[in-house]
Protein backbone atom coordinates (compact mmCIF):
# COMPACT_ATOMS: atom_id res chain seq x y z
CA UNK A 1 0.00 0.00 0.00
CA UNK A 2 2.76 1.98 0.54
CA UNK A 3 4.82 2.67 -2.97
CA UNK A 4 8.61 2.57 -2.69
CA UNK A 5 11.96 1.68 -4.29
CA UNK A 6 15.13 0.32 -3.13
CA UNK A 7 17.57 2.90 -4.11
CA UNK A 8 20.65 0.92 -3.60
CA UNK A 9 21.28 -3.14 -3.34
CA UNK A 10 21.40 -3.01 0.60
CA UNK A 11 20.67 0.38 1.64
CA UNK A 12 17.56 2.75 1.40
CA UNK A 13 14.25 3.44 0.37
CA UNK A 14 12.68 6.08 -1.46
CA UNK A 15 8.75 6.28 -0.17
CA UNK A 16 6.18 7.62 -2.33
CA UNK A 17 2.80 9.64 -2.09
CA UNK A 18 3.96 10.29 1.69
CA UNK A 19 2.95 14.47 2.59
CA UNK A 20 4.81 14.51 6.35
CA UNK A 21 3.06 17.29 7.14
CA UNK A 22 -0.33 15.20 7.76
CA UNK A 23 -1.18 13.00 10.11
CA UNK A 24 -0.40 9.29 8.13
CA UNK A 25 -2.88 5.93 8.76
CA UNK A 26 -1.23 4.01 11.93
CA UNK A 27 -1.01 1.10 8.69
CA UNK A 28 1.33 3.74 6.98
CA UNK A 29 3.41 4.59 9.34
CA UNK A 30 3.74 0.30 10.44
CA UNK A 31 4.49 0.29 6.34
CA UNK A 32 7.37 2.38 6.80
CA UNK A 33 8.76 1.59 9.61
CA UNK A 34 8.98 -2.18 8.68
CA UNK A 35 10.87 -0.72 5.45
CA UNK A 36 13.12 1.86 7.83
CA UNK A 37 14.17 -1.32 10.45
CA UNK A 38 15.14 -3.55 7.12
CA UNK A 39 17.14 -0.53 4.68
CA UNK A 40 18.03 1.68 7.38
CA UNK A 41 17.65 4.92 5.23
CA UNK A 42 14.19 6.06 4.17
CA UNK A 43 13.77 9.19 1.84
CA UNK A 44 11.21 11.23 1.38
CA UNK A 45 11.15 13.72 -1.48
CA UNK A 46 9.41 17.05 -2.36
CA UNK A 47 8.44 17.75 1.66
CA UNK A 48 7.36 21.53 2.46
CA UNK A 49 7.67 21.57 6.62
CA UNK A 50 7.65 24.23 9.06
CA UNK A 51 10.11 23.15 12.29
CA UNK A 52 6.83 21.82 14.05
CA UNK A 53 5.51 19.89 11.01
CA UNK A 54 9.18 17.99 11.14
CA UNK A 55 8.97 17.63 14.50
CA UNK A 56 5.36 16.30 14.48
CA UNK A 57 6.17 13.89 11.34
CA UNK A 58 9.13 12.55 13.58
CA UNK A 59 7.27 11.76 16.19
CA UNK A 60 5.16 9.40 13.97
CA UNK A 61 8.04 7.30 14.04
CA UNK A 62 8.47 7.19 17.63
CA UNK A 63 9.74 9.42 20.88
CA UNK A 64 11.19 12.32 19.71
CA UNK A 65 14.27 13.50 21.97
CA UNK A 66 15.68 17.14 22.35
CA UNK A 67 18.74 18.13 21.03
CA UNK A 68 21.49 16.79 22.93
CA UNK A 69 24.49 19.44 22.94
CA UNK A 70 24.20 21.37 26.21
CA UNK A 71 23.02 24.33 26.11
CA UNK A 72 26.09 26.58 27.03
CA UNK A 73 28.01 24.84 24.21
CA UNK A 74 24.88 25.86 21.55
CA UNK A 75 24.82 28.96 19.71
CA UNK A 76 22.50 31.97 20.56
CA UNK A 77 20.54 31.05 17.08
CA UNK A 78 20.35 26.98 17.89
CA UNK A 79 18.65 28.13 21.63
CA UNK A 80 15.68 29.87 19.67
CA UNK A 81 15.10 26.87 17.34
CA UNK A 82 12.40 24.53 19.42
CA UNK A 83 14.14 22.23 21.36
CA UNK A 84 14.16 18.88 19.12
CA UNK A 85 15.78 20.78 15.96
CA UNK A 86 19.29 21.04 15.50
CA UNK A 87 20.36 23.35 13.18
CA UNK A 88 22.68 22.01 10.82
CA UNK A 89 24.34 25.01 8.49
CA UNK A 90 27.19 27.13 7.25
CA UNK A 91 25.58 30.54 7.46
CA UNK A 92 27.13 32.89 9.65
CA UNK A 93 26.67 35.96 11.56
CA UNK A 94 29.72 38.07 12.22
CA UNK A 95 31.83 35.42 11.17
CA UNK A 96 30.73 32.96 13.50
CA UNK A 97 28.38 30.40 12.25
CA UNK A 98 24.96 30.28 13.96
CA UNK A 99 24.18 26.38 13.54
CA UNK A 100 26.85 23.27 14.34
CA UNK A 101 28.75 21.50 11.73
CA UNK A 102 29.31 24.55 9.58
CA UNK A 103 31.73 23.54 6.67
CA UNK A 104 33.29 20.78 4.43
CA UNK A 105 33.28 16.48 4.89
CA UNK A 106 32.84 14.86 7.61
CA UNK A 107 34.44 11.12 8.06
CA UNK A 108 31.75 8.16 8.97
CA UNK A 109 29.94 8.11 11.96
CA UNK A 110 26.73 6.81 13.95
CA UNK A 111 24.73 10.01 15.84
CA UNK A 112 25.30 9.72 19.22
CA UNK A 113 27.23 6.68 19.70
CA UNK A 114 29.06 8.39 22.13
CA UNK A 115 26.44 8.51 24.36
CA UNK A 116 25.16 5.90 26.89
CA UNK A 117 21.81 5.79 25.30
CA UNK A 118 22.25 6.74 21.70
CA UNK A 119 18.60 8.27 20.01
CA UNK A 120 17.73 5.36 17.47
CA UNK A 121 16.43 7.54 14.21
CA UNK A 122 17.82 10.90 12.83
CA UNK A 123 16.01 12.77 10.33
CA UNK A 124 17.23 15.02 8.31
CA UNK A 125 15.21 17.87 6.26
CA UNK A 126 16.99 19.73 3.48
CA UNK A 127 16.03 23.43 3.23
CA UNK A 128 18.96 25.24 1.24
CA UNK A 129 21.82 23.16 -0.19
CA UNK A 130 24.76 24.13 -2.64
CA UNK A 131 24.64 23.72 -6.34
CA UNK A 132 27.22 20.61 -5.93
CA UNK A 133 28.34 18.51 -3.03
CA UNK A 134 27.63 17.72 0.25
CA UNK A 135 26.10 14.43 -0.26
CA UNK A 136 25.34 12.14 2.54
CA UNK A 137 26.88 8.50 2.27
CA UNK A 138 25.65 5.60 4.31
CA UNK A 139 26.43 1.91 4.90
CA UNK A 140 24.36 -0.64 5.66
CA UNK A 141 26.62 -2.42 8.69
CA UNK A 142 23.83 -5.80 9.34
CA UNK A 143 25.34 -6.51 5.61
CA UNK A 144 28.57 -5.71 6.59
CA UNK A 145 28.48 -7.73 9.65
CA UNK A 146 27.17 -10.70 7.76
CA UNK A 147 29.85 -9.96 5.39
CA UNK A 148 32.95 -8.90 7.93
CA UNK A 149 35.59 -11.96 7.25
CA UNK A 150 36.01 -14.94 10.12
CA UNK A 151 38.98 -13.59 11.69
CA UNK A 152 38.04 -9.78 12.21
CA UNK A 153 34.48 -11.54 13.31
CA UNK A 154 36.61 -13.26 15.59
CA UNK A 155 38.43 -10.42 16.98
CA UNK A 156 35.26 -8.23 18.12
CA UNK A 157 32.65 -10.97 19.39
CA UNK A 158 31.68 -10.35 22.73
CA UNK A 159 33.60 -7.08 22.72
CA UNK A 160 33.08 -3.42 23.65
CA UNK A 161 34.37 -0.54 22.38
CA UNK A 162 34.87 3.09 23.45
CA UNK A 163 33.01 5.82 21.70
CA UNK A 164 34.09 9.26 22.13
CA UNK A 165 33.35 12.74 20.38
CA UNK A 166 34.38 16.30 20.57
CA UNK A 167 31.67 18.05 19.41
CA UNK A 168 31.83 19.59 15.96
CA UNK A 169 34.54 17.27 15.02
CA UNK A 170 34.45 16.09 11.34
CA UNK A 171 37.09 13.48 11.13
CA UNK A 172 39.59 12.47 14.53
CA UNK A 173 41.36 15.06 15.92
CA UNK A 174 39.87 17.91 14.16
CA UNK A 175 41.70 20.88 15.91
CA UNK A 176 38.21 23.43 15.49
CA UNK A 177 35.90 20.98 17.54
CA UNK A 178 35.07 21.97 20.99
CA UNK A 179 37.05 20.13 24.06
CA UNK A 180 34.00 18.93 25.60
CA UNK A 181 33.80 14.71 24.42
CA UNK A 182 31.38 12.78 25.83
CA UNK A 183 31.86 9.01 25.70
CA UNK A 184 30.36 5.85 25.98
CA UNK A 185 31.44 2.04 25.84
CA UNK A 186 28.87 -0.07 23.86
CA UNK A 187 29.11 -3.55 22.54
CA UNK A 188 31.74 -4.01 19.62
CA UNK A 189 28.52 -5.57 17.77
CA UNK A 190 25.02 -5.14 19.04
CA UNK A 191 21.71 -6.53 18.07
CA UNK A 192 18.82 -4.41 16.54
CA UNK A 193 15.76 -4.45 19.29
CA UNK A 194 13.42 -4.73 15.95
CA UNK A 195 14.81 -7.02 13.67
CA UNK A 196 16.83 -9.23 16.23
CA UNK A 197 19.84 -9.23 13.44
CA UNK A 198 23.16 -8.06 14.10
CA UNK A 199 25.50 -4.82 13.15
CA UNK A 200 28.51 -3.35 13.48
CA UNK A 201 28.50 -1.11 15.91
CA UNK A 202 32.20 1.03 15.75
CA UNK A 203 32.68 3.90 13.44
CA UNK A 204 35.69 5.74 11.77
CA UNK A 205 35.33 8.95 13.49
CA UNK A 206 34.10 8.23 16.98
CA UNK A 207 35.24 4.63 17.89
CA UNK A 208 38.70 5.23 20.24
CA UNK A 209 39.59 1.72 20.73
CA UNK A 210 38.13 -1.98 21.19
CA UNK A 211 38.26 -2.78 25.25
CA UNK A 212 40.48 -5.93 26.00
CA UNK A 213 43.03 -5.42 22.88
CA UNK A 214 46.22 -3.20 22.83
CA UNK A 215 46.07 -0.06 21.00
CA UNK A 216 48.14 -1.05 18.40
CA UNK A 217 46.22 -4.40 17.52
CA UNK A 218 42.94 -2.82 18.20
CA UNK A 219 44.02 0.29 15.92
CA UNK A 220 45.02 -2.24 13.17
CA UNK A 221 41.61 -4.27 13.41
CA UNK A 222 39.67 -1.21 13.54
CA UNK A 223 40.95 -0.25 10.40
CA UNK A 224 40.49 -3.08 8.41
CA UNK A 225 36.71 -2.69 10.23
CA UNK A 226 36.02 0.70 8.74
CA UNK A 227 37.63 -0.14 5.54
CA UNK A 228 35.31 -3.13 5.12
CA UNK A 229 31.81 -0.69 5.95
CA UNK A 230 33.10 2.08 3.86
CA UNK A 231 33.13 -0.66 0.70
CA UNK A 232 30.76 0.15 -2.48
CA UNK A 233 28.74 -2.32 -2.01
CA UNK A 234 27.28 -1.47 1.18
CA UNK A 235 26.27 1.97 0.16
CA UNK A 236 23.52 4.62 -0.53
CA UNK A 237 25.02 8.13 -2.01
CA UNK A 238 21.87 10.40 -1.09
CA UNK A 239 22.55 13.70 -3.44
CA UNK A 240 20.12 16.23 -1.55
CA UNK A 241 17.25 17.93 -3.40
CA UNK A 242 15.31 21.08 -1.58
CA UNK A 243 12.41 19.56 0.32
CA UNK A 244 14.13 16.21 0.79
CA UNK A 245 13.69 14.06 4.15
CA UNK A 246 15.87 11.41 5.15
CA UNK A 247 15.13 9.11 8.36
CA UNK A 248 17.98 6.91 9.16
CA UNK A 249 18.52 4.13 11.74
CA UNK A 250 21.52 4.88 13.65
CA UNK A 251 21.77 1.17 15.28
CA UNK A 252 22.48 -0.37 11.91
CA UNK A 253 23.52 2.52 9.14
CA UNK A 254 26.94 5.03 9.11
CA UNK A 255 26.56 7.87 7.54
CA UNK A 256 29.21 10.33 6.07
CA UNK A 257 29.02 13.82 4.20
CA UNK A 258 31.09 14.74 1.37
CA UNK A 259 32.73 18.24 0.78
CA UNK A 260 30.62 20.99 -0.80
CA UNK A 261 31.58 24.52 -1.24
CA UNK A 262 32.11 26.93 1.33
CA UNK A 263 30.84 30.08 -0.03
CA UNK A 264 27.15 28.65 -1.16
CA UNK A 265 24.74 27.81 1.27
CA UNK A 266 23.59 24.59 2.88
CA UNK A 267 20.64 24.70 5.70
CA UNK A 268 19.47 21.73 7.30
CA UNK A 269 16.89 20.80 10.07
CA UNK A 270 17.54 17.48 12.02
CA UNK A 271 15.43 15.85 14.69
CA UNK A 272 15.92 12.43 16.57
CA UNK A 273 14.29 9.48 17.75
CA UNK A 274 15.28 8.38 21.46
CA UNK A 275 16.65 5.19 21.66
CA UNK A 276 16.31 1.91 23.64
CA UNK A 277 19.86 0.37 25.60
CA UNK A 278 21.87 -1.21 22.91
CA UNK A 279 21.82 -4.70 23.29
CA UNK A 280 24.82 -6.81 22.96
CA UNK A 281 24.20 -10.27 21.07
CA UNK A 282 23.86 -13.14 23.74
CA UNK A 283 26.83 -15.99 23.56
FE1 LIG B 1 25.64 12.60 11.60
Amino acid sequence: MVEFKKLSKHTGVEVFGVDLSRTQPQAVIDEINRLFVEHCVILFRDQKLTQEELVNATGMFGEVANYDRPKDLQTDVQKRQLPAIMLITNIREDGKPIGALPDGEMWFHHDMIHNVRPHKATLLYSIEIPTWGGNTVFSNLYAAYDALPVDLKEKVEGRMALNAFNYGARFKGDPTALKARPEAIHPAVRIHEDTGRKAIYMDRLMTQNIIGLQQEESDAVLERIFDHCEQDEFLYEHAWRKGDALMWDNRSSIHARKDFPADQIRLMWRTTLKGAPVMAPAE
